[in-house]
Formats: structure tokens, sequence, C-alpha cells
């Protein structure tokens, strides 16, 4: 089954043999979905015939945001400590065990319906690719079911288990890191793909953080550390001495993490979301840039820090508040998400790549800074399945 999408405004391909600049930028162009694949990309009065045909009438096509870094698998919200900070409060990561103890209580069910309502959300936001942790269940048994809901809704998995030190263990912090490289990661490795740790004052230090993702890696999961957000710190170092995928947060980088960063195989991957809710200064993106670095965007989806689904209000964070210029951040909330995942099948529309395509209501796709706050996508094709906007032949 082929579908040609013609009568593009703005195709971002991501692929610079496709277009011009790293966003392999063409007018006036057209795709071909082949099943789940993109199967041509070109100039639209070169199109090949396909079984169908959908005129976009103007809009802009761009690969699906590729979201790494979601928590997406919770019970309850924390609207009143949001209200509180904007009153001045200032976040502390102890706001999670609200979380922990509604995500316990919480049934299956539940838990999986609020997952699936999150998800179509973001799909709704023109995500095709989502990142999803566990870190809100902190026993075995609350870990593992999180997990089985997080491979439901999710791309790719992740084990949290060493988000924070749950009550019950407030005096056996030992004890917790035991349960957490022992047992607990037993039962959670087969039902993941990644392992990552909240590094950071008032979760866990460098050493523990250290052992949580040796632990992890010993049973085969990729590695991810949530890194210098609230405060300078070991987390990213750590990151790129243990070839970690990515390093998240990256809100307060010395020189020295910068240049580590630059000089690595990790990925800067940064949540603007987070900055948002808790009222914190935005990372400088232009010095990662500069130096060298590679670069995502995310949302941090979470009920604590940053419950927005939206890839697009990243994408207008970042360019108004962290230096990132429209087609860097695009890039980042695409490729560079592909990247912080190890994934090359994703974050680009070149022959080949998995057809995960998103039309925005906009001429080109610098209105998704320009319009912030609006939702401008019109149709997503997710593995070359229609899964928002109306299928068939037709015009518009
Ligand atoms: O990424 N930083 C740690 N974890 C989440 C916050 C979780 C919460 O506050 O519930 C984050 O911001
Ligand atoms: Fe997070």
């Amino acid at each position: 089954m082929s579908v040609l999408l013609t009568g593009i405004a703005t195709l971002v391909s991501n692929d610079p043999e496709q277009g011009t600049g790293p966003l392999g930028l063409r007018h006036a162009a057209a795709l071909v979905i082949d099943d789940d694949r993109v199967g041509w990309v070109g100039d639209a009065a070169g199109a090949p015939a396909c079984d169908e045909r959908v005129d976009v009438l103007g809009r802009t096509v761009l690969p699906g945001f590729v979201d790494s870094h979601s928590h997406l698998v919770f019970a309850g919200d924390r609207a009143a400590e949001f209200a509180a900070r904007m009153a001045g409060r200032r976040y502390r990561a102890g706001g999670i065990a609200d979380t922990v103890a509604a995500t316990r209580a919480a049934s299956d069910q539940t838990l999986r319906e609020r997952a699936r309502r999150l998800r179509a959300e973001m799909l709704r936001g023109g995500t095709t690719t989502v990142e999803v942790k566990s870190g809100y269940g902190l026993t075995v048994a609350d870990e593992a079911r999180s997990l089985r809901v997080a491979g439901e809704v999710g791309d790719e998995v992740t084990f949290l288990g060493a988000h924070v030190v749950p009550p019950e263990h407030a005096g056996d912090r030992t004890g917790y890191l035991a349960l957490v490289t022992g047992p607990m990661l037993n039962a959670c490795a087969p039902l993941a793909g990644w392992v990552d740790v909240f590094c950071e004052r008032g979760a866990f230090d460098a050493d523990e953080a250290e052992a949580v993702l040796v632990a992890g890696a010993a049973r085969g999961l990729g590695l991810r550390v949530h890194a210098n957000q609230l405060g300078p710190g070991p987390g990213v170092q750590l990151a790129v001495r243990l070839g970690a995928a990515s390093a998240d947060h990256c809100t307060h980088l010395t020189s020295a993490d910068v240049d580590a960063l630059a000089g690595s195989g990790t990925v800067a991957t940064l949540l603007p979301g987070a900055e948002f809710a808790t009222r914190s200064p935005y990372p400088d993106a232009r010095r990662l840039l500069a130096a060298g670095c590679r670069v995502a965007l995310a949302t941090d989806c979470n009920p604590g820090t940053s419950y927005t689904t939206s890839m697009a209000f990243c994408v207008a964070l970042a360019v108004r508040e962290m230096g990132l210029t429209v087609d860097e951040a695009v890039y980042a909330a695409t490729m560079g998400g592909a990247w912080a995942l190890r994934r090359s099948d994703v974050g680009r529309l070149s022959p080949g790549a998995r057809a995960d395509v998103q039309v925005l209501d906009a001429p080109d796709h610098v209105h998704l800074a320009y319009r912030p706050g609006v939702d401008l996508v019109h149709a997503v094709w997710r593995s070359g399945r229609q899964v928002v906007g109306t299928g068939g032949t037709r015009d518009g």
C-alpha cells in the first residue's frame, strides 16, 4: 500500500541529501509512504504514482517528534504543589513521594488508562516515538507493573527504580540500593531496554548512581541519567564516563561538563518544560551547540515538574528561552531525540526511515515556535498508518 503526500509547501526531512541545510528543507515537495516506510522524497512535479494520493494543500510536513524522556506511568497529580511553587515555594525532589503513594494505591487498570490517555495526547500533538520510564512504584512489584504499562504505551522503556529513596527506606539508603541493584533489577531488567538514575542532591549521589548504572549495564540495559537538574553536580560527567546515551536536564553545567559532553557519544537532553514549571533558569543551549555537543529536546512529562505532553511547547520554549534557532529546536525535537534513544529509523524522513510523519497547518515549521500554544497538527502517520486526521484518497 503506497500513499503520495503532495502539495507540501515545506518539507523538513532532516536529511541533507533531500534538501538544503541540516534539516534537508525542500519546498513544493512530495513524499511517498510505502507500507510502514518512507519510500520516496522529492519535487512534487516528479512524484511517482501511488495507490492513494493526499494533497496537503500547502501545509508543512516534518518527522513525528521523538520524545526521548517521559514519566507517563503515575496516578494523582500535583497541581497544588505547582500552584504553591508559582506562589513562591521552591521545587524539592521530595514531592515525588506523593506521586509514589498515589501510584502504589492505583489499580492496574487506572494506571494503564491514564498512561494511554497521555500517550494519545502525545500522538495528537505529533509525537510518534516516546520513551517511558518507571520510577513512581519503587517496590519490586510496583516498578515491574509500571514497566509493563510503560511497555504497552512506549516505544522505549526505562527502569527508574533509583528515582528517590522511598519513605519506607528513609533510614536505610544502603538497603534500598541493594534492593534496586538486586531483586528489583532482576524483576525489571527483562521489561526494559534502559536504566536511568536521578543523580542529584536529595536523590542519589555519584557513587550510588554509578552502582545503579553499572548493575543495569551488567543486565544489558543502556544507560540514561537525570543529571545536573537542580544544581551543579557529578551526573553529567558520570553519564559521559559510563557511555550513557543521554544526560538529561543539564540545567546547571560547568565548562568541564560541557567539554565532557562535547567529546562524547552522550547526548545532552534538554527539558524546558521542567524549567518552566519549576520557575528555574533555563540552560544555555547555544553554549552546548557552540561546543559541539549533540542536543535533544524532550517533554519530561511527569506530574511534578513538567506536566505537558507537547513537544511543540518545548520547541517554543527552547527557541524563546534557551537560545536555539527554530531550525535547531525542531531538529533537536526530532533527530536529537532519535540520537538520544540511539535510533536511526526515526527522526528523519529519508527513504527507508519509518513512516512517522506529521502535517502542520502552517506554511513552514517556524510556526511551531511562532504560534506557541496553538495546536497546528493537521494529520499524523505512524509506521505508515494514519493515526490523526482522516485518511483515504482525497484532497485537503
Ligand atoms: O525529571 N528529576 C527527577 N524526576 C522528574 C521529576 C519527578 C517529580 O517531581 O515527580 C524530572 O523532573
Ligand atoms: Fe525526568
